[in-house]
């Protein structure tokens, strides 16, 4: 394999566009390309204003200004990236499987597949196929059938090199990362293939963290570590439901597990439940590996971390319509935010999706603030369940800018996503403007409780 000064990523989504931009702006001698099929994409990437950037992300506008035209490029040109690329990394969207055998739980592989077949048509010379994307463990040796079996005498090698960065702090987890991952073959071509790959991470990780593995067990540590994430959230959020049936606080419990160096503090915020675009899909993946390899009970034991998301969704919005006398129809409630988490404007499997689509059928008018996501997007998330029309959707809320103003004549409030600015809200003048009593329901616990009621509000924190 020649030396590599040109790499390509197929996929400008919110794992390619972040990581490539991060590699370019860490590695100026090397020329990295970013390619996706959705133009209008890409032409985002592309915009002078980087404040049009198709993802927004604390601290990338300033990373791609930096590389940007210089080393790093965007492009709908496919075939010409791959054509002059060393390397290629495919960061393509994986999602759950919506038909055929699998529907609701394996991974759709027909993008990589796509882009296996784009690279095994194009390529003229060796090539490291990198996969970025998050795959079932042993996609690698689908993708090698498919790239040996071209007839024109190329090598590919394929390697696994999972991606852990998270949304809201992609830079820092890019820039900092606890480790990188590289699988590959223990064939000296594989050994050669790691080492290369590993080089471009050494322009500013430490060594010592990066990690070389066999390319099936880089595969599966990448679902595994997703499971145990989410598994603590569903743990925590479990807990909260007994908390509040105990006078116990879960913010109390959290601090004094996660001051057991053997637990730790992170991922212990109780939450109206986890969303994003991957939780749920990697685990679903592997309750249905583990199903198809007839492990049943390995299978319920993961699957039950999804049914605790449901049911702490669920249970929210039980609280909800309870606390005010059994109904909320026909009632004003303002929902704060809508994405997954704060600092992203994505808003793939976001509990607010949930909340507003059961509280709509309750037949309440919502009306609906998010910093950065727009109304399209949210008619389009509740349009994707298919629950009712999108006329009906239309009807039944309103997108609004000013969440104080839209405070008017409001029965409740419920905060959905934990969004600095929700904490520093001018929650006096809030409450002077709503109906009483006064609803608050923090799905976040980002409140301070007394305050608010002090103020006066009726205020539900989840998990006390
Ligand atoms: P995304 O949907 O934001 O981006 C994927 C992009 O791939 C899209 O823009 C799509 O147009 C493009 N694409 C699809 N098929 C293509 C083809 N044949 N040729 C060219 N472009 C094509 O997805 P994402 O959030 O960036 O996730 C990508 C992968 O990374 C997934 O496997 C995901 O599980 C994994 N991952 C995501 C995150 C995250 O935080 N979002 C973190 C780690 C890993
Ligand atoms: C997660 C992982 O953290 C990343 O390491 C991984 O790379 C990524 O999935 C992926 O594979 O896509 P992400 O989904 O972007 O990253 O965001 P997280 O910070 O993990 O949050 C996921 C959800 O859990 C959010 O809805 C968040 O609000 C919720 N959460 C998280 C809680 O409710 N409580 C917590 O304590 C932590």
């Amino acid at each position: 394999m020649s030396e590599i000064k040109n790499i390509c990523c197929i996929g400008a989504g919110y794992v390619g566009g972040p990581t490539m931009a991060v590699i370019a702006a860490q590695c100026p001698h090397l020329k990295v390309t970013v390619v996706d099929i959705n133009a209008e994409r890409i032409d985002r990437w592309n915009a002078e204003d980087l404040d049009e950037l198709p993802i927004y992300e604390p601290g990338l506008k300033e990373v791609v200004g930096k590389a940007r035209g210089k080393n790093l490029f965007f492009s709908t040109e496919v075939d010409r990236a791959i054509d002059e690329a060393e390397m290629i990394f495919i960061s393509v969207n994986t999602p759950t499987k919506t038909y055929g055998k699998g529907k609701g739980q394996a991974a759709d592989l027909k993008f990589i597949e796509l882009c296996a077949r784009d690279i095994a048509r194009v390529a003229r010379e060796d090539k490291i196929v990198v996969e970025k994307s998050t795959l079932p463990v042993r996609t690698a040796s689908a993708l090698k059938e498919i790239l040996q079996n071209t007839g024109k005498g190329v090598h590919f090698e394929v390697l696994s090199n999972p991606e852990f960065l998270a949304e809201g702090t992609a830079i820092n987890d890019l820039l900092h990362a606890d480790r990188v991952l590289i699988g590959g073959d223990d064939t000296a071509s594989g050994k050669k293939a790691k080492d290369q790959l590993s080089a471009i991470y050494e322009n500013w990780i430490p060594k010592e963290r990066i990690l070389q593995t066999n390319v099936w067990s880089s595969e599966l540590s990448k679902l595994v570590a997703n499971a145990f994430l989410a598994q603590r959230v569903s743990s925590i959020n479990s807990i909260s439901a007994l908390c509040e049936k105990t006078d116990a606080n879960i913010g109390e419990v959290a601090r004094a597990i996660g001051y057991d160096s053997r637990i730790g503090p992170k991922f212990l915020q109780a939450s109206v439940g986890f969303g994003g675009s991957c939780f749920q899909k990697d685990i679903l993946n592997l309750v249905y590996i583990a199903r198809s390899f007839g492990l049943e009970e390995v299978a319920d034991y993961w699957e039950q971390v999804i049914l605790i998301n449901n049911y702490q969704r669920n249970r929210f919005v039980d609280k909800m319509i309870t606390s005010m006398y059994n109904t909320v129809a026909g009632k004003k409630i303002l929902l704060l935010g809508w994405a997954f988490k704060k600092d992203t404007n994505d808003t793939r499997e976001s509990a607010a999706i949930y909340v507003a689509d059961a509280l709509i059928e309750e037949r309440a008018s919502l009306v609906i603030y998010d910093p950065k996501v727009s109304e399209k997007r949210i008619l389009q998330d509740l349009d994707a369940l298919g629950t009712r029309s999108p006329e009906e959707n239309r009807k039944a809320l309103t997108v609004i800018q000013d969440p104080v103003l839209a405070s008017e004549q409001s029965h409740a409030i419920a905060i959905l996503t934990e969004w600095d600015e929700f904490k520093t809200l001018d929650w006096e003048s809030v409450y002077k403007k709503m109906l009483k009593p006064a609803f608050v329901f923090d799905g976040r616990r980002i409140l301070d409780t007394e305050q608010m009621e002090a103020i006066g509000f009726s205020c539900y924190t989840i998990g006390q």
